[in-house]
């Protein structure tokens, strides 16, 4: 059974991606690691713990992380997510607590115990993965693969015109994890953005049919509509966790995802935050020659919406 670790900075999209993890069978989530970004430390942890208890299934550990970007000054994400960052759900559930060990301790501990087999889902700022890779890169050489949401992938950034928020949050902590050598597939804002990829208001309403699981996923997830109305003219939600998330959990779901050279820019500027993503034709005999343009990441360029909407509704239905 695959091992995963989902570093979250659980804002509504990431709660419905801990929603489809932890009631998928083909994985086990051996721990969810939090990080301040969507929303604070304090408030990402309570709003992981309340994803834990509403996927009715099992709950595995909760461990916090960092609750402050390697260099930069915090931001959050509150204006698209709610104040609690759970468009009004983001409660502590009763009799639930985060563990005492600290998130980027735990990662390691779970590593070294799972050598070759923990995959990270990373669906927020890499504080806490660029952490652990600082403070021990042999034990993070032994992560099978990491899944990142992160950067516009092959369209523009949601921040500014280039930046995506997870890397915009912390562009050094992003620069640290992708150029590690430990493979890493980049699923970009532009996935969630796609044709096809948004939830209509319509769309939100049918899966609220289809059990409690499914309506807290769509009700965590209300303040994106208004959001999203202001943003793109339209009444819709942009998921993009749970994209990046089926990307992990569903191969089958991703049509095509070239090998790239991704450079972070993480200069003070106008291109902070920036993933400059260069789809490598050289990959394979000549990438030894290309330096810095040799390949280090796979970026998702299309998903099957409809297969992956297919797979969130059945994994979330409960009736
Ligand atoms: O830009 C979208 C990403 O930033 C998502 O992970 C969302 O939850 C926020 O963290
Ligand atoms: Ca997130």
């Amino acid at each position: 059974m695959r091992k995963i670790i989902i570093d979250t900075d659980t804002g509504s999209d990431d709660a419905v991606a801990i929603l489809m993890a932890l009631r998928d069978p083909s994985v086990q989530v051996l721990a969810l690691t939090t990080v301040c970004g969507n929303v604070s430390l304090e408030q990402a942890t309570i709003n992981a713990l309340r994803s834990v208890k509403e996927a009715r299934t099992y709950a595995p550990p909760v461990y916090k992380g960092a609750y402050h970007p390697l260099v930069r000054t915090t931001r959050n994400a509150t204006q698209a997510h709610g104040d609690d960052g759970m468009s009004g759900l983001g409660t502590l559930p009763e009799g639930m607590q985060a563990e005492t060990e600290h998130a980027v301790e735990a990662m390691l501990r779970l590593v070294k115990e799972n050598p070759g087999e923990v995959e990270i889902v990373a669906i927020g700022p890499a504080t806490n993965v660029a952490l652990a890779m600082m403070k021990d890169p042999e034990t993070m050489k032994q992560v099978k693969h990491i899944y990142s949401m992160g950067s516009g992938g092959f369209g523009p950034g949601n921040v500014t015109s280039v930046a995506e928020f997870n890397v915009f949050v912390d562009a050094e902590a992003y620069k640290i994890m992708v150029e590690f050598p430990v493979p890493v597939t980049i699923v970009g804002f532009d996935i969630c953005r796609a044709e096809g990829a948004c939830f209509s208001e319509a769309e939100m309403t049918e899966m609220k049919k289809d059990g409690p699981v499914s309506k807290f996923a769509m009700d965590c997830t209300a303040a994106l509509v208004d959001y999203n109305e202001l943003k793109h003219g339209k009444r819709e939600i942009d998921l993009a966790d749970p994209f990046a998330m089926g990307a992990a959990l569903w191969p089958d779901t991703v049509a095509e995802a070239p090998a790239c050279c991704c450079l972070v820019c993480a200069e003070t500027g106008m291109t902070y935050g920036q993933v400059v993503v260069s789809e490598n034709r050289y990959a394979g005999a000549d990438a030894e020659k290309l330096g810095d343009w040799a390949v280090n990441a796979t970026v998702v360029k299309r998903m099957d919406n409809a297969l992956f909407k297919k797979k969130l509704r059945e994994t979330l239905k409960t009736q």
